[in-house]
């Protein structure tokens, strides 16, 4: 996949507006939690849409590890799962969790409810991602759990304990952590319950509902009851939103441009960035919506048919943060080439995913020569409706990676971007799906 993406040329596509259809990969959260709650079900498990990105992958090899058969095919993945207690102790020692902090966080939870013992441990910016937000919480559900160097992070060493079903107030609005908790609670004694400051994305929620679990939610209150009997499923992944993303943003900053994304998920915990869009004045039109039915299993979907628009600042902020979290960077460029001031507020959690990416949004922009000041919790971005090329660094962030190939489209001059391939983290044939629309 390295060569597929060293032999794209860095920039094929200057201002050559895109069109035609598109459909993006599987959702990255989804992808993970249909293999956890597979491998956690009695029976079969299908899963059609899987996304093969390397944090994904991360999640299939630890449940093997832990005894479970998964076979990964082009078309589909098969989880022959062995139900709530059929995991075993790691044959290869440590789990490794890649640079996935979903792996990571949501594991934690399973294995604190296992009769073995386990270390968990990932890449240099995985091991040094805040863990003290899932120890804290299965701590305090009765979990044998530490940080190995005493630091709060990875490597974290889990050993068998019995739990207790808590009531936590989660002190940030993160699925991650809420899924941890949630997923102890299914060993735990009693009732779980997880309240956030702010509702996040519910995939958790939904997915377990449909194994079989019984899970309540409640404004910003989900509650799971243990020992569930979960069932094997067939599971169709939609589109990830936040990969649409970029195809979004590329359409409204190309002039010219017309592209249809087909089958994304638009789960309202994670679509946020729907309605950024629109209050930017972008043009983008929902059709075909499907399985928008509250109880419906699965997750809402639809066609995004998106057009070039002159942008214009935006506020974005409180609630609306954690569902389009994983966006900003994205946001970030397209506020840049617009009109006006764009304030992005109360995205602190920015600073702990993959890199610090206040930081590294802040420092690659300003090479392109945007007005941005970098804050506590998030940026304000003067719309100067003009990039430069320069020579800019991923800092291995796929997240970074994407959104700034998306910039170099509409620079002036020649961008370069290092360890560009990262991408393979949630998206490995990015930059060919981008680039095929542009004609
Ligand atoms: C995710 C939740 C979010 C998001 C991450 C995926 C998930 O993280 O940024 O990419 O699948 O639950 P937090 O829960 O830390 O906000």
């Amino acid at each position: 996949m390295d060569k597929q993406i060293m032999n794209i040329k860095e920039n094929p596509s200057k201002n050559i507006p895109l069109r035609g259809e598109i459909t993006v990969p599987g959702d990255k959260s989804i992808s993970h939690r249909a293999v956890m709650f597979g491998s956690l079900a009695q029976g079969k498990t299908r899963i059609t849409n899987f996304l093969n990105g390397a944090d994904c992958l991360s999640t299939i090899s630890c449940f093997q590890n832990m005894g479970i058969d998964i076979s990964v095919t082009p078309g589909e993945v098969i989880v022959n799962g062995k139900g709530l207690h059929g995991l075993s102790a790691p044959l290869k020692g440590t789990l490794d969790t890649g640079n996935s902090g979903t792996t990571t966080r949501l594991i934690s939870g399973i294995l604190a409810g296992q009769n073995f013992s386990s270390r968990l441990s990932g890449d240099a910016s995985l091991n040094s991602r805040p863990m003290k937000r899932v120890i804290d919480p299965l701590t305090q559900m009765g979990a044998d759990i530490r940080s190995e160097d005493d630091n709060g992070c990875c490597p974290l060493l889990i050993r068998p304990a019995r739990l207790h079903g808590i009531a936590y107030n989660s002190p940030v609005a993160s699925a991650q952590v809420k899924s941890s908790v949630l997923l102890a609670g299914l060993y735990a004694e009693g009732e779980t319950k997880v309240t956030e400051p702010v509702l996040s994305r519910d995939h958790t929620e939904r997915m377990l509902r449909q194994f079989g679990a019984q899970v309540s939610s409640v404004g910003v209150t989900a509650s799971i009851t243990p020992e569930p009997t979960l069932l094997s499923q067939d599971i169709q992944v939609p589109g990830d939103i936040s990969s649409a993303t970029y195809f979004i943003a590329a359409a409204l900053l190309v002039p010219g441009s017309e592209v249809l994304i087909k089958n994304v998920g638009i789960n309202e915990t994670r679509a946020g960035i729907l309605k950024v869009v629109s209050d930017m004045g972008g043009k983008i039109e929902l059709k075909n919506a499907r399985n928008l039915e509250k109880d419906a299993p699965g997750e809402p979907v639809a066609d995004l048919l998106v057009k070039y628009s002159p942008l214009k600042g935006t506020i974005v902020e409180g609630a609306l943060i954690p569902t389009l979290i994983d966006e900003i960077p994205m946001i970030a460029v397209m506020a840049a080439m617009a009109e006006g001031t764009t304030i992005i507020r109360d995205a602190a959690e920015l600073k702990v995913k993959e890199t610090n990416r206040i930081d590294t949004v802040t420092k690659n922009l300003r090479k392109m020569g945007a007005d941005i000041t970098p804050t506590d919790d998030g940026m304000i971005i003067k719309g100067t409706g003009h990039l430069k090329g320069a020579d800019l660094d991923s800092y291995l962030d796929h997240r970074i990676a994407m959104s700034f190939a998306v910039a170099s489209m509409i620079a002036d001059g020649e961008t370069k971007i290092k360890d560009r391939e990262c991408v393979n983290i949630s998206y490995p044939s990015f930059y060919e799906d981008l680039y095929s629309l542009c004609r």
